[in-house]
């Protein structure tokens, strides 16, 4: 199974917490943690993109790094980890993200891929004058098929004729093409969005869901297989928890217990009501849920709370899981998370191989294509 790292690029990370660590999303956190995660043979780094924080007392996400740029960076300090950027498809036309993608593909010797997002939330793009109406929330999807297959045709010929209703290419030619197959992520949780990821992306990513309940997720793995048995194409789920863990469940319990009572209520009321604001979306989409059961202190993100030993087995539930390829990581606190991650959780593993587990002084050769 493979495991990647969503790198820290808004303020605070993913906890709306008083009682959570309090920082700043820098380049030198960033590159500490993905040079760390790539050390400990985390097969890869994400990280999304923000464009209008939650507010309240803690500034939550008020204060956010660019993707593309931050990967970029991190691509040129690191040498084996797989580097994912996300692009935020309303404002970033597609020639010039198959430009941008292709100069990553070079910065990190083939190591680049994409993730590409509808938006969901109308203040990232209204503040800018570039929201395209309320109905746009019934047609994210098909906006984001057109804007992939432009990006596709740039990447596969150098050009594009496309002519849709979002996109009219006229003669478009983007030059270099990346040396090989870029992957896409996508992660869509409505049925929409899988019927996109079935067609277009080569990974869908979703929500873990719950405290504690590793395997509560799994019903989206058969709303995606039920699709792709249509299409034939190999799309695999990637799914996405908060690792908080200690030495004793009671001591990781304790940290859990503390970021709930500081709980920023104000940016989650934010939060919440964005959250209600697409009327349009099908009631899968997860966005309207997104905040307001089990954990919103971390905007609903499944939960795995306790010792090394548990995290580990727990994990090792989630590898279990049938159409599942690999987890994304997200730690109360990064630095300490993905050490504590490669040091005491992973060699517990089973369902990462004995490569996977080795502390940095040992790493010689290590390569993603190692992990199970
Ligand atoms: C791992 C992961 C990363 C995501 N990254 C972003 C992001 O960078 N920007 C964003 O606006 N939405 C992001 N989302 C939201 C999704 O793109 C998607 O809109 C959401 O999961 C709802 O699914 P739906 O679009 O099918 O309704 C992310 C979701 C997940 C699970």
């Amino acid at each position: 199974m493979q495991v990647g790292v969503f790198c820290p690029i808004g303020n605070n990370g993913w906890l709306i917490s008083k009682n959570a660590p309090q920082y700043k999303p820098t380049f030198e956190l960033n590159k500490e943690i993905v040079q760390s995660a790539e050390q400990y043979g985390f097969d890869f780094a994400l990280s999304m993109i923000k464009l209008r924080g939650f507010g309240g007392e803690t500034e939550f996400w008020d204060y956010n790094l660019e993707s593309f740029t931050l990967m970029s960076g991190l691509a040129a300090v690191t040498s084996k980890i797989k580097i994912y950027a996300t692009a935020a498809t309303l404002v970033m036309p597609p020639a010039i993200v198959a430009r941008m993608a292709a100069t990553l593909d070079s910065i990190s010797n083939g190591r680049f891929g994409l993730n590409v997002v509808t938006g969901w939330q109308r203040p990232e793009y209204s503040q800018m004058g570039m929201w395209p109406g309320d109905e746009y929330f019934g047609k994210r999807y098909q906006y984001l098929s057109e804007y992939v297959q432009v990006l596709k045709e740039l990447w596969a010929t150098g050009k594009s004729d496309f002519k849709g209703e979002f996109f009219q290419m006229d003669d478009c030619q983007v030059k270099p093409q990346p040396s090989k197959d870029l992957k896409i992520i996508c992660a869509g949780q409505s049925d929409e969005g899988l019927a996109f990821s079935v067609q277009y992306a080569d990974y869908n990513f979703v929500f873990g869901k719950g405290v504690n309940t590793p395997t509560a997720y799994a019903s989206i793995n058969d709303r995606l297989k039920a699709q792709t048995d249509k299409t034939g194409r190999d799309v695999s789920t990637f799914v996405l928890f908060m690792v908080i863990a200690d030495e004793t469940d009671e001591q990781a319990f304790a940290k859990w217990q503390s970021y709930n009572e500081g709980a920023d209520m104000q940016a989650i009321a934010w939060l919440q009501d964005q959250g209600g604001k697409d009327k349009i979306s099908g009631s899968d989409t997860n966005i309207r849920h997104m905040a307001s059961s089990v954990s919103p202190v971390n905007i609903n993100m499944g939960t795995l709370v306790g010792s090394y030993v548990k995290v580990a087995a727990m994990l090792d539930e989630i590898a279990e899981v049938k159409g599942t390829d690999g987890i994304l990581l997200t730690f109360d606190d990064f630095v300490l998370g993905v050490k504590d991650f490669g040091e005491k959780i992973q060699p517990l593993m089973k369902s990462r191989t004995l490569a996977d587990s080795i502390v940095p002084s040992q790493v010689t050769d290590f390569s993603m294509e190692k992990s199970a």
